[in-house]
Parts: C-alpha cells; structure tokens; sequence
C-alpha cells in the first residue's frame, strides 16, 4: 500500500496534469521578467545556522545551461557540469563565523548566464563577534514537514532498522547528505559508527531528529563516569554548569583533540582575554609572568602547556578550579615544580 502510494506520487510528479497545474501556476509570474534557468531550492536566504555546515541544494529550471558554479564569500567552492536531463546540484559546504554569503551561477559557453545570493549567517557561543544573530536572520529547520516530494525522488527519506546501528557510514540514511560532518581528524565514537540516532530522537516533533535538552542529558547517557566525578566536586565552571557541553565539544568531530570547538587555549581566551598572558599565575610571587601555552606540559607527556594544565575546565573542589583539587596554589606550583 505505502509502495504503491510513493509510486503514485513519482508519477503524478512528472505526469502532464501536473506538468500543466505547475505551468499555468509559473506563467504569471514568469511573464513579468525572463523565465528562471535555475532556483536555489536550499538555503533559504536569511537563514541562521549553528552548524558548521550548510547544504546548497539548485534546481534547474530551463535554458540548458553548461556547468553551475557556487562561491561562498567570493571564493569558487565548486563548479559542476549539468547533465542533461538532471535537474537537482546538491552541495554540502564549510561556512566561516558570521555572514556567509553564498553566489550561485549558471554558466553557458563559458559566459554567466544567471546568478543569485542567499546570505546566511553562521552564529556561534564562541565566536566573539557573532554569537548574537541579527534580527533579520532565523532559524529555518529543514526536518520539518514532509520533503518525501522533492528530495525523496533521489533520497532515502525514510528510515529503516539498519539506521540504528549502521554496519557502514553509507547504511545510515543520514550519509547520504551529511557526509561532511565527520571529514575530520577526530571523529567521536558514536558519530564515526554513524550511529546518529543515539543522540538525535527519530520521533521528535515537529522538529524531527532533535537532541535532548541540555546536552548534557545527552551526553550523560554514555558519560556516567563523569557525571559521578564531576557531580561530585564543589565548584563547577560557569559554561559546564549549564548543561551546554556543546558550547566547548562539537558532538561529532573536529580537529582538535577531544573534538573541541577550538584548541583548549584559544577556546578558553575566548571568554577570558585577560588571562592570556599568565601574569595571574604568579599572582603574590613577584611580578613577572607564567607561560600557558607553547611548552611542553611537565604533567602530560607529549602535550603542550594550556589552561587546562592547571584549571579543570568541568569542576573541581577549588575555587579557582585547579585540576588537582586543592585551593592552594602552592601545591599547585609543586605539582610541576619539583625543586620549589
Ligand atoms: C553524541 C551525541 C550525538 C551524535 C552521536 C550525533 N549528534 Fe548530531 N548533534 C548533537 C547535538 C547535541 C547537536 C546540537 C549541537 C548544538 O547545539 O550546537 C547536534 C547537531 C547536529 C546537526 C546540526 C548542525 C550542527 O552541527 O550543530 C546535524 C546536521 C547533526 N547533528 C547531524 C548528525 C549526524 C548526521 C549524526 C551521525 C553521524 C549525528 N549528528 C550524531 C549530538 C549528536
Ligand atoms: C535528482 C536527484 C536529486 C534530488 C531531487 C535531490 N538530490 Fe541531493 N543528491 C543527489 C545526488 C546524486 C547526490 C550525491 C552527489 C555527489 O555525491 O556528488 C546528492 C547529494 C546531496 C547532499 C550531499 C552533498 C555533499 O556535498 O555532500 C545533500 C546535502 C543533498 N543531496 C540534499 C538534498 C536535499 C535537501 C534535497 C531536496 C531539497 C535533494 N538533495 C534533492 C541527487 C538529488
Ligand atoms: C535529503 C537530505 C537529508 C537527509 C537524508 C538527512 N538530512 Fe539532516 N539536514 C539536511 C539539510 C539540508 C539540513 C539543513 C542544514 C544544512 O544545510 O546542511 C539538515 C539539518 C539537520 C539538522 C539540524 C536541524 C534541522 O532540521 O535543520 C539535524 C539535527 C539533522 N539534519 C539530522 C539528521 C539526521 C540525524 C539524519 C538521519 C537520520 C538526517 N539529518 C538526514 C538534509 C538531510
Ligand atoms: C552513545 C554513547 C555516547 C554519547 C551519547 C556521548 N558519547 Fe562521548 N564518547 C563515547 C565513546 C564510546 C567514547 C570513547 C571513544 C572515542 O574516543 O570516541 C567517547 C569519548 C568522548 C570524549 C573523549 C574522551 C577521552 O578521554 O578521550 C569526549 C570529549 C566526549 N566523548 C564528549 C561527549 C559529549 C560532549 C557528548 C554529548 C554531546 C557525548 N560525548 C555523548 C560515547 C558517547
Ligand atoms: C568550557 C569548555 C567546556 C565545556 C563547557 C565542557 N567541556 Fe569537556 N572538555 C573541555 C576541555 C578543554 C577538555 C580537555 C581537557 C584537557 O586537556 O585535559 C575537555 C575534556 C572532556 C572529556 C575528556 C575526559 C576529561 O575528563 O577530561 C570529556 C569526556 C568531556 N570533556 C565531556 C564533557 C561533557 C559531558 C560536558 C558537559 C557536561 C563538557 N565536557 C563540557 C572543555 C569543556
Ligand atoms: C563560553 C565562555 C567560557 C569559556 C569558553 C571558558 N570559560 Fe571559564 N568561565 C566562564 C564563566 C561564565 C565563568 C564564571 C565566572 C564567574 O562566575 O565569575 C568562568 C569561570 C572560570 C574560572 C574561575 C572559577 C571561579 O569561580 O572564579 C576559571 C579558572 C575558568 N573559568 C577557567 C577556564 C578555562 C581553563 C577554560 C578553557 C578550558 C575556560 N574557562 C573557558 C566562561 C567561560
Ligand atoms: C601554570 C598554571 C596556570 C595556567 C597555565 C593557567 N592558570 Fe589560571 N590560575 C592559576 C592560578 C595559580 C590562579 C589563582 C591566582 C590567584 O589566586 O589570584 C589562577 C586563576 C585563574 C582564574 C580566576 C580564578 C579565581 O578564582 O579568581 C581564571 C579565570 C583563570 N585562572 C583562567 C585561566 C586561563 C583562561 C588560562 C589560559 C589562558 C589559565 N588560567 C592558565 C594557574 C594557571
Ligand atoms: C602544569 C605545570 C605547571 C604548573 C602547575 C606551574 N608551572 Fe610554572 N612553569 C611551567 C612550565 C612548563 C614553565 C616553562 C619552563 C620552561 O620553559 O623551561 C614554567 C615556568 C615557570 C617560571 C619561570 C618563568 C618563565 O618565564 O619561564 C616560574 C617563576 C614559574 N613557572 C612559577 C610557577 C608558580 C609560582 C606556579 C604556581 C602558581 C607554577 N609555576 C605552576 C609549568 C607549570
């Protein structure tokens, strides 16, 4: 029956009753300029993202163009021969912090036929400059509704038992266009499995495939052993306290260790500039200043001196939040200072 519903809908799509409604629905508005060649179906101009992605989806229309080309910020990021007969360019690309504007064009003999410019914005909690979106900027989730019509003519668009647990990236009905999220160094477990509905609930609504909130909720499912460690100290740090573990780790991969947002000592000076020169490390001992990054750490081997060398970036039973738990820096000092 559900076979024969979805065989149903293909046909209708391309058959001449349809054909006709959507010729006669375009025509008034077609006769008032040049037909389209193309439209850009995905992002909706405006849009906020959070994401480190966005998803350019173009339709062409008519006009037979040769190849399209799409530029984020003035810089080509792919150029694409059209094929005849294939109506749908799907491009997943990287977005900077910030605006992101984003030039598709359709080329003809080597000469611009048409363009246009979505502009999306790329908001973050650690970006200084753009972790406010401007108000003409929002929030459009595409797992709303049914897109079964459109993307699901070349999409799985259904989900099935092997999206569970996926015995390869490309079972998972999510591969096929979130691919880039894990073309990192370091992915994280259940994201490299491509196990996304651990974290992401298939019955959610009517946002569908959203996660629990706070993340930490998430998070802890899996986490126990933290959750028992860190609950357990005095003091926990401002953002940890929040439950917004994603603020600091992206969920699924990046290049930094532990799938930080930034490396530890860039992610921290986002907050705490005044910080970055050391000079509170020794605070009481004279009036010079301590090193925080850019040596070896004497507590890790192979690691670099960061912030996180001496402060836990979750909690602590000190104030000051040292990793060794204890409110006196001296003991702090002794930890990597053995002669003092
Ligand atoms: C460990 C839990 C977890 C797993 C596993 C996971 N996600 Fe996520 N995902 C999240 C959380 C939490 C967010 C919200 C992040 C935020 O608020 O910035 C998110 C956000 C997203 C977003 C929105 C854009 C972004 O990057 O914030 C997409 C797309 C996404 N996930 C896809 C996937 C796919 C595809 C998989 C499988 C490879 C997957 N996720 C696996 C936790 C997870
Ligand atoms: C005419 C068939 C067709 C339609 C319709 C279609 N796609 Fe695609 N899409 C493809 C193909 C084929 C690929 C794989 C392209 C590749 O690997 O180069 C793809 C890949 C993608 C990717 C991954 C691109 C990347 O760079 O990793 C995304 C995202 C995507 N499609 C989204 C959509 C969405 C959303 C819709 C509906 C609005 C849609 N597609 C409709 C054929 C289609
Ligand atoms: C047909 C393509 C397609 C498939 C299949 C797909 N997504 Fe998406 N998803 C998108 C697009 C397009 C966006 C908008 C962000 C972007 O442009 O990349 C998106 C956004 C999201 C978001 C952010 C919230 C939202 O609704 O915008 C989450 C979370 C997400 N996807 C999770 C998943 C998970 C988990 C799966 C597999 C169960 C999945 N997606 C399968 C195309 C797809
Ligand atoms: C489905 C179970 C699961 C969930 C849910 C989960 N994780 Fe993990 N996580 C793992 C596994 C398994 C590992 C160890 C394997 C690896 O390195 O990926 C891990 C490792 C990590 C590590 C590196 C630990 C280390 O010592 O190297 C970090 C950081 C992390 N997860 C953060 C998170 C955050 C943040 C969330 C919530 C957004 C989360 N995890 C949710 C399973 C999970
Ligand atoms: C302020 C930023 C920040 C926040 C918020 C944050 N983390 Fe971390 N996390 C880090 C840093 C930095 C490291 C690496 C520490 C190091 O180098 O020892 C880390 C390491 C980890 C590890 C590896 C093991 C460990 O104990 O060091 C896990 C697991 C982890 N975080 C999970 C979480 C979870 C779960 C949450 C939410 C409850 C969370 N983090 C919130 C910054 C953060
Ligand atoms: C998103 C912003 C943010 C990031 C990133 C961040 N912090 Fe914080 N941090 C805070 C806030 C907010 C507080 C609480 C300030 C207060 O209560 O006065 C805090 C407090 C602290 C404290 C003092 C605790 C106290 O109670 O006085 C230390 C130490 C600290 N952070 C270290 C770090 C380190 C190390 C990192 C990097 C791993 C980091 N922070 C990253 C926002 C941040
Ligand atoms: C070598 C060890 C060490 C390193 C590395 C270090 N700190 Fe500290 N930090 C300390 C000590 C010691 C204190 C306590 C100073 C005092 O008592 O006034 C402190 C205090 C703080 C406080 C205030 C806590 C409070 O209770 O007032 C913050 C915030 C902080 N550090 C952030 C950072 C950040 C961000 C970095 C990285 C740029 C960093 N620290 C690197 C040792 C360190
Ligand atoms: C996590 C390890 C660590 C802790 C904790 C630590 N230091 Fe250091 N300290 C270092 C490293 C690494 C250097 C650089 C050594 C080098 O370059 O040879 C350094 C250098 C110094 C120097 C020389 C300054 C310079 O410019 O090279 C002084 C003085 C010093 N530390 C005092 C302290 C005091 C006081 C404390 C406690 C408040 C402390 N340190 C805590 C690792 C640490």
């Amino acid at each position: 029956m559900k076979a024969a519903v979805e065989k149903l809908r293909s046909i209708c799509f391309f058959s001449p009753v349809f054909l006709i409604s959507v010729f006669v629905f375009v025509l008034p508005v077609a006769a008032t300029g040049s037909p389209e060649i193309f439209s850009v179906v995905l992002p909706a101009d405006n849009s906020m993202v959070e994401g480190d992605f966005v998803s350019v989806v173009v339709k062409v229309n008519s006009g037979s163009p040769d190849a399209l080309r799409v530029s984020r910020n003035n810089s080509d990021v792919s150029n694409a021969p059209v094929h005849e007969g294939k109506d749908y360019y799907c491009r997943t690309i990287a977005l900077a912090y910030g605006p992101d504007e984003i030039t598709v064009s359709a080329l003809k003999g080597g000469k611009i036929v048409e363009t246009k410019k979505v502009t999306v914005f790329h908001r973050s909690d650690i970006s200084k400059e753009y972790h406010i979106n401007p108000p003409e900027f929002t929030n459009n989730p595409f797992h709303t509704g049914d897109k079964r019509n459109e993307c699901g003519l070349c999409h799985r668009m259904e989900l099935s038992e092997k999206d569970i647990k996926p015995a390869n990236p490309g079972d998972s009905m999510c591969y096929q266009c979130h691919k880039r999220i894990t073309s990192y160094s370091n992915v994280h477990g259940p994201a490299a499995r491509w196990a996304c509905l651990t974290c992401h609930d298939k019955s959610s609504s009517p946002v569908a495939f959203s996660t629990k909130q706070p993340d930490r909720d998430a998070c802890y499912t899996c986490h126990q052993e933290e959750k028992e460690k860190w609950t357990r100290k005095k003091y926990f740090h401002g953002p940890t306290a929040t439950g917004k573990c994603t603020l600091c780790h992206n969920p699924h991969a990046s290049n930094n260790p532990f799938w930080l947002r930034k490396p530890t000592w860039d992610l921290c000076v986002t907050c705490h500039e005044d910080r970055a020169s050391g000079a509170h490390v020794i605070v009481g001992f004279g009036s010079g200043t301590h090193p925080t990054k850019g040596r070896p750490d004497p507590l890790r081997y192979g690691k670099e001196l960061t912030c996180a060398s001496c402060h836990n970036p979750h909690a602590s039973n000190s104030k000051a939040l040292f990793r060794n738990d204890d409110d006196d820096p001296y003991n702090l000092c002794k930890a990597c200072h053995k002669y003092k």
